[in-house]
């Protein structure tokens, strides 16, 4: 499905308390994403992705415009959006593998049994098999964050909304996870959009690049890496074509610009 997930002259405002000082943070903007997409975004930090990604998730309402998945417009959060953000939280009073299978508490697609082994196999691609009966107060942040992307994947969204997940996790862990990650998109098309500030992350994990202005956001540019690099180069860890070289630096060109908007600004 061509228009899986839409985004629908979205715009955003902030207002301060005493309801005088404004801050446009989205102007209003449209996006179509197909179903089994990776939608990959990128912008200044500050330019509005969160905010576009909580009012993709119906966690925040927008101004204006619509949300729409497969033909609906969205109110509210539902359990089609599964959401993952740069710290989330897990439950301290349950096991690892307890949190991870608190995913498919409400799936109703699947037996006891396969609940069990949904767990363990997110468990297992997440490298926290050996940890499964560990409180998650007694393991790392980073290990907590995968217990959050694992039991995100077990709820079995439409689309998953991943903000910056792997943003405080070590270089090793992360290429691991981005690996595990092209594997499922790979495997079960799961539509995704995945904020990032790491240009190679992007291009790594994209079937298509949206790169944000300064805030407020508008979209300056949309790549499409897919016509650009197949799947399989970058399964490989090809990161040394001279195709990558070329499209991460005309990325960061087009950040940096954005950034230098910012920065003359303040
Ligand atoms: N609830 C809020 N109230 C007021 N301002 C907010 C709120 N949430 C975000 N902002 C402001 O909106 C702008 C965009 O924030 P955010 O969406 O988090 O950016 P990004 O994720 O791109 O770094 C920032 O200037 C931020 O301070
Ligand atoms: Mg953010």
């Amino acid at each position: 499905m061509q228009d899986f997930l839409q985004f629908k002259d979205i715009s955003k405002t902030f207002w301060s308390d005493d309801g005088k000082v404004e801050t446009p943070v989205i102007t209003p903007m449209s996006l179509s994403i197909a179903e089994g997409e990776i939608v990959m975004f990128l912008g200044p930090s500050g330019c509005g992705k969160t905010t576009l990604m909580r009012i993709a998730g119906g966690l925040e309402t927008q101004d204006t415009g619509q949300v729409i998945l497969a033909g609906e417009a969205l109110h509210g959060p539902d359990r089609r959006r599964g959401m993952v953000f740069q710290s989330y939280s897990s439950f301290p009073w349950l096991t690892v593998r307890n949190n991870i299978k608190f995913g498919t508490r409400y799936r109703k697609d699947i037996s006891a049994a396969e609940k069990d082994e949904i767990t363990d196999r997110y468990m297992t691609m997440v490298g926290l098999a050996r940890y499964a009966d560990f409180y998650t107060n007694r393991i790392s942040g980073g290990m907590r964050q995968r217990v959050a992307i694992a039991r995100t994947l077990a709820s079995s969204p439409d689309v998953l909304l991943m903000d910056e997940p792997f943003g405080a996790l070590d270089a090793q862990t992360r290429e691991y996870l981005q690996f595990q990650l092209m594997d499922i998109n790979r495997r079960e098309k799961k539509t995704t959009i995945f904020v990032t500030h790491d240009v190679e992350e992007a291009i790594l994990l994209a079937s298509r690049i949206v790169i944000f202005s300064s805030r407020p956001a508008r979209i300056v540019e949309e790549i499409d890496v897919n016509a650009l690099l197949s799947p399989q180069d970058r399964r490989d860890g090809n990161a040394d074509t001279q195709v990558f070289f070329d499209l991460r630096a005309d990325i960061l060109k087009i950040i940096r610009e954005e950034y230098s908007h910012m920065l003359e600004e303040t």
